[in-house]
């Protein structure tokens, strides 16, 4: 654990780290020698975590439990980190979930609560920490959204939106703040073996026709697209192929295909 104060060491902030692909983005990120900034809503993990991660890799790694849908939240995060005269180096905004299920049917709270966190927490980390890291010409963000960002997603609309909103906004700043020095690189992935499934109340991708991999596999996929600088990566060759395929037909035909998958993946009614 740590004390908070400057190191050598490169500073990166993970949100959403105390479970899934955030928490392999640390393992990774502490393997290759980055202090770490946990953040999270569960404070036992993202302790456990980061004090595992310190004792094997010899960094600081410190932990903040806040609720990121929230603007007290976000203003935590960044007044413990550049706020407190600590320079990032990498950021992540990975928390996030989703909502399976008819629009209609859903409750309210829990999606405008999906709404704040995927996009309004993405949205403005992303603003506050790419205006330090502009001032610096150095930084990197990495985002993660999802394949379903590529096309609209019956019976996981608003997530499917949120997911959208965020490629599309990563693109774009990718663009923009190349010539700053900074990179901003998006990470779409496919099903992912974590509790994402479990907390949008649907079934995982056994009985679907598209491919899984482990959030080891995704994560470092993400840091190497970050790494080469790219604008976007989908993680598993065939989602690829399906999202270019989609390309080529009426944009009407990936979303009766997503309603025929996504109306009969959904756990609870
Ligand atoms: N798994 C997939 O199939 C898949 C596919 C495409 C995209 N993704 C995206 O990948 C990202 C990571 O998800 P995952 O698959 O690793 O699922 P996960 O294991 O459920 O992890 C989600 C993380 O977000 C955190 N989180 C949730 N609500 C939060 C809040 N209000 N404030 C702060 N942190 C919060 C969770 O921690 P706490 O509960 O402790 O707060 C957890 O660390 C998400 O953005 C998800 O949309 C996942």
């Amino acid at each position: 654990m740590t004390d908070g104060g400057a190191t050598d060491r490169a500073l990166a902030v993970v949100t959403g780290a105390s479970s899934g692909i955030g928490a392999a983005l640390a393992r990774l990120l502490a393997e290759s020698g980055h202090d770490l900034f946990l953040v999270a809503r569960r404070g036992d993990a993202l302790s456990r975590l980061a004090e595992g991660l310190a004792k094997t890799n010899g960094i600081d790694a410190s932990f903040l439990a806040a609720d990121l849908g929230t603007p007290e939240g976000r203003e935590a995060l960044f007044a413990g980190t550049e706020g407190a005269g600590r320079v990032v180096s990498i950021l992540v905004n990975n928390a996030g979930f989703g909502l399976n299920g008819p629009e209609a049917e859903l409750p309210l709270d829990r999606v405008l609560s999906m709404l704040q966190l995927n996009v309004v927490a993405t949205a403005e980390l992303t603003h506050r920490f790419l205006v330090a890291m502009r001032a610096r010409r150095a930084g990197g963000i990495l985002n993660v959204s999802s394949t379903a960002a590529f096309y609209p997603a019956p019976y996981l609309a608003a997530y499917g939106a949120s997911k959208a909103f965020i490629l599309s906004f990563t693109h774009a700043l990718h663009e923009e703040a190349k010539k700053d020095g900074v990179t901003v690189t998006c990470l779409c992935p496919g099903y992912t073996k974590t509790q994402f499934s479990a907390v949008a109340g649907m079934r995982g991708a056994e009985g679907t026709p598209f491919p899984e991999l482990t959030a080891d596999a995704v994560a470092k996929i993400g840091l190497e697209a970050l790494e080469k600088k790219k604008a976007y990566v989908v993680t598993h060759p065939l989602d690829r192929v399906w999202i270019a395929s989609g390309r080529l037909v009426p944009r009407s035909v990936p979303v009766k295909l997503g309603a025929a998958v996504f109306s009969k993946t959904r756990l609870r009614q």
